[in-house]
């Protein structure tokens, strides 16, 4: 079937059709999320979190995210492959973000880059789009500003704060972001943003008014145990299922009733005999 591209996600937009977007990180994950139909598949630096086992995103570099989308690429036929620039990968000059973001469509196969923030980064997403390279925007709550932002909350309840987001979306748009991630916002701010700007607007604890959904599919599979936001519905409990599958393995080997007949290879008793 035919690569998903951004004119495929405009025209989404155009017509009212929900964009779906999930993350993944490896070759199995992106296979199975591609073959489910998702539109764009998100290498997101929540790789830091849910596969590294950082407790922020904060460390992951430019290589760790190069490793895992190239892995993501070679899963993926259809669906847009979105790779998210690291913490500091986009922030310190407009020639580092250019360099950094043409990297990941030079030596992967992804189409576009999502990096963080609304006015302040306008001139590094300008100057990407300039080289060529399509550019998601994330605003809201923003992992990689963590400690700025205070913890884990809700963004945009305040007059001040929701103006801020939406003049930030519309700084973003002008710089040629194609599509905004919204996360960890009121509902009915996100429901302004997504009338107010043409670029695509996907929501993450953004609620039901955004053009499209995107979620860590690690949560939403309950594959992280650590921590689950109120915006995740699990529709599985992995982890558990995976702790059970392993503890009877474990208890198969030590009762002797694994392996049995079936998973083992014989040979011809005259053979055998020579052996003794
Ligand atoms: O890194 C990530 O997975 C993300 C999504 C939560 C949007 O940025
Ligand atoms: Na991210």
């Amino acid at each position: 079937q035919e690569k998903v591209t951004t004119a495929t996600i405009k025209q989404m937009k155009a017509e009212g059709r929900p964009v779906t977007m999930l993350t993944a990180y490896d070759y199995p994950m992106a296979r199975m999320v591609d073959e489910a139909g998702i539109d764009m598949i998100l290498v997101g630096d929540s790789l830091g979190n849910v596969v590294l086992g950082y407790d922020s995103t904060l460390p992951v570099t430019m290589e760790d995210m190069l490793h895992h989308v190239k892995a993501v690429c070679r899963g993926v036929s259809r669906a847009m492959v979105v790779a998210d620039m690291p913490f500091l990968s986009y922030q310190v000059s407009v020639e580092e973000a250019v360099r950094n973001a043409g990297r990941f469509l030079k030596e992967t196969g992804a189409q576009a880059v999502k990096l963080e923030g609304g006015q302040e980064v306008a001139g590094a997403v300008r100057a990407i789009v300039n080289a060529g390279i399509p550019v998601v925007g994330h605003l809201g709550l923003t992992p990689q500003s963590i400690h700025q932002l205070g913890g884990f909350k809700v963004q945009g309840r305040e007059e001040r704060a929701a103006r801020k987001l939406l003049s930030d979306a519309r700084a973003l748009e002008e710089a040629g972001a194609f599509c905004i991630v919204l996360e960890c916002v009121p509902a009915p701010l996100a429901k302004v943003v997504t009338e107010k700007l043409q670029a695509v607007i996907i929501g993450i604890g953004a609620g039901p008014y955004c053009d499209g959904q995107v979620l860590v599919t690690h949560d939403l599979l309950g594959l992280y145990p650590k921590f689950t936001p109120r915006f995740v519905k699990k529709y599985l409990n992995l982890h558990e299922n995976i702790a059970a599958a392993l503890k009877q393995y474990k208890e198969e080997v030590e009762e002797r009733t694994f392996p049995g007949p079936e998973h083992s290879f014989g040979m011809s008793e005259e053979v055998l005999k020579k052996l003794y």
